[in-house]
């Protein structure tokens, strides 16, 4: 596809409702719209394009998209001429399309997940034909090497390794509308890495939503560690990051890789969803807590400093007290560093859908309320602990609250407040903490590369209001 812009087609604006391979699709589509001619709006009104790249994981996701869309709507009314499309995990699923057409004329065009790179022709032919487009596939055709992304950061980037997922968890409508497990082949994985970091590129995080099946398909030829251990050598990439790992495949021989790679963060993320035996073989993890908390314990004996994150999910079908003790168990003996924590969301075709014993809502709420009663003085503790240590962050962002400030993240998954202007942005800085709170470490920046080069900063004093002081510190 041609890079170059003839004429100036239309304004962009995309609406990203899902998770990273989600967001990472929009950086493709964003791509794509570029190599058309589109420029991207600075908000919708100025755009003559609208998209939605949506998600079904959950019912509160295609509830937000069905509340934003009857916004959308009313500027249809105003200008007409808007283009208004819809496409992501959501429409890979029948009813939602049904839905969509019956209920929302209004929008133009609808695709799924396997056919990104239709957007030219769905585009054009929805400006032709002034009648809604859909062109949803029901299963994916060749990994697409050719697709253009147009990346948010030039400091930090996602890289596909793989796409689908084969693990049908009973709760879970990814493998439906993602279709099967496909790995990228590792050349092409190396290549985006080694031109990324050609391009300043200090980070990379590999995408997958079980990347440690990685190369399952070639009998061993590839694999995730050898993978890792591949990317390691790619000069200037400074960090290597990864999601998700599924616990059932974390091998040894992986554990060894991150251990070896020192460009691979310590943070894991391991989604547990349950501590309870009976639940997670209802769910089909296929592991128990006990193989659960031997991984954790083998990724913390790489590192003190390693991270363990996680998702947890309440009240999946038959979920009763006692399951939900062995999970409160897990938290208490995993120490997270941070969870993401879920309310179990029926969805339709999912074999827990029809389970027998849905657990009520306001169970479900009380042991919410509980389960974060539990994580949150833990990821307190370990925040805490990072007071007084000098942290590496790669700074991401001046903070929107304070402009005095730039937002970044440790090595370790921390994110840092820091007293900094916007000209750190990109590089990894030396951080002093001297305080937090349970999911953010405040500091002062120690050391930062510049081009002129090292440079020790004139910084003021930290932030007044934090909870954690570092002794001494003048506040
Ligand atoms: N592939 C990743 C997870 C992708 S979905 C993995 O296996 O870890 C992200 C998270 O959403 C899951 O880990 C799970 O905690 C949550 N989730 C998925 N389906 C859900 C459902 N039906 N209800 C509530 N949470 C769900
Ligand atoms: Fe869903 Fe399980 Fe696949 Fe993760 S591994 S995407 S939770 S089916
Ligand atoms: Fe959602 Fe699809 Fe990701 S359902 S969580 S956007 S793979």
């Amino acid at each position: 596809m041609s890079e170059t812009i003839q004429t100036i087609k239309g304004m962009y604006h995309i609406n990203t409702y899902g998770c990273q391979a989600n967001v990472h699709d929009s950086e493709k589509i964003a791509g794509i719209l570029r190599c058309m001619g589109y420029l991207e709006a600075a908000d919708e009104e100025e755009a003559t394009l609208i998209l939605f790249n949506t998600c079904c994981v959950r019912e509160n996701a295609e509830n937000k998209l069905l509340g934003h869309l009857g916004q959308v709507k009313r500027m249809k009314e105003k200008r007409p001429e808007l283009l208004v499309a819809v496409c992501g995990c959501m429409m890979q699923q029948d009813a939602a399309v049904t839905r969509l057409r019956q209920s929302y004329p209004y929008v133009d065009v609808i695709f799924g997940t396997f056919n990104l790179h239709a957007l030219p022709e769905l585009l054009d032919a929805a400006r032709q034909g002034g009648r809604q487009v859909v062109d949803v596939w029901e299963s994916h055709g060749d990994i697409r090497e050719d697709l253009p992304v147009q990346r948010e950061h030039s400091f930090k980037a996602s890289v596909n390794i793989m796409y689908g997922c084969n693990n049908y968890c009973s709760f879970c409508i990814v493998p439906y509308v993602r279709g099967r497990e496909r790995s990228r082949g590792s050349a092409d994985i190396l290549n985006e890495c080694r031109e990324l970091a050609a391009g300043g590129a200090k980070e990379v995080l590999l995408l997958g939503q079980n990347v440690n099946s990685y190369g399952s398909e070639t009998g061993g030829a590839q694999s995730f560690a050898k993978l890792l251990r591949e990317i390691q050598g790619i000069d200037g990439l400074e960090r290597i990051r990864f999601m998700t790992s599924h616990p059932k495949d974390l091998s040894d021989e992986l554990v060894r890789a991150i251990a070896d790679c020192g460009k691979v963060c310590r943070h894991v993320h391991l989604p547990v969803q349950s501590g309870s035996d009976r639940i997670l073989a209802a769910m089909n993890r296929r592991y128990t807590k006990a193989g659960y908390l031997e991984l954790v314990r083998k990724l913390k004996a790489i590192s003190p400093d390693m991270r363990i994150t996680t998702d947890i999910i309440v009240g999946f079908p038959g979920e009763t007290e006692q399951d939900f003790e062995h999970t409160l168990d897990v938290v208490r003996q995993a120490r997270f560093q941070n969870a993401f924590t879920f309310k179990y969301s029926k969805r339709t075709g999912t074999p827990a859908a029809s389970m027998a014993d849905q657990v009520d809502g306001e169970t479900v709420d009380r042991r919410f309320a509980r389960l974060l009663e539990e994580l949150t003085p833990i990821a307190y503790e370990i925040s805490a602990s990072n007071i007084g240590r000098t942290v590496k962050v790669l700074a991401e962002e001046v903070n929107s609250a304070d402009p005095g400030r730039v937002t970044g993240r440790a090595e370790d998954n921390s994110i840092v407040h820091f007293d900094a202007d916007a000209s750190c942005i990109g590089r990894i800085v030396d951080v002093r903490v001297t305080g937090c709170r349970t999911f953010y470490l405040s500091g002062l920046v120690v050391r930062y590369p510049n081009p002129c080069g090292d440079r020790i900063s004139n910084c003021s004093p930290m932030q007044p209001g934090l909870v954690v002081r570092y002794p001494g510190e003048v506040v």
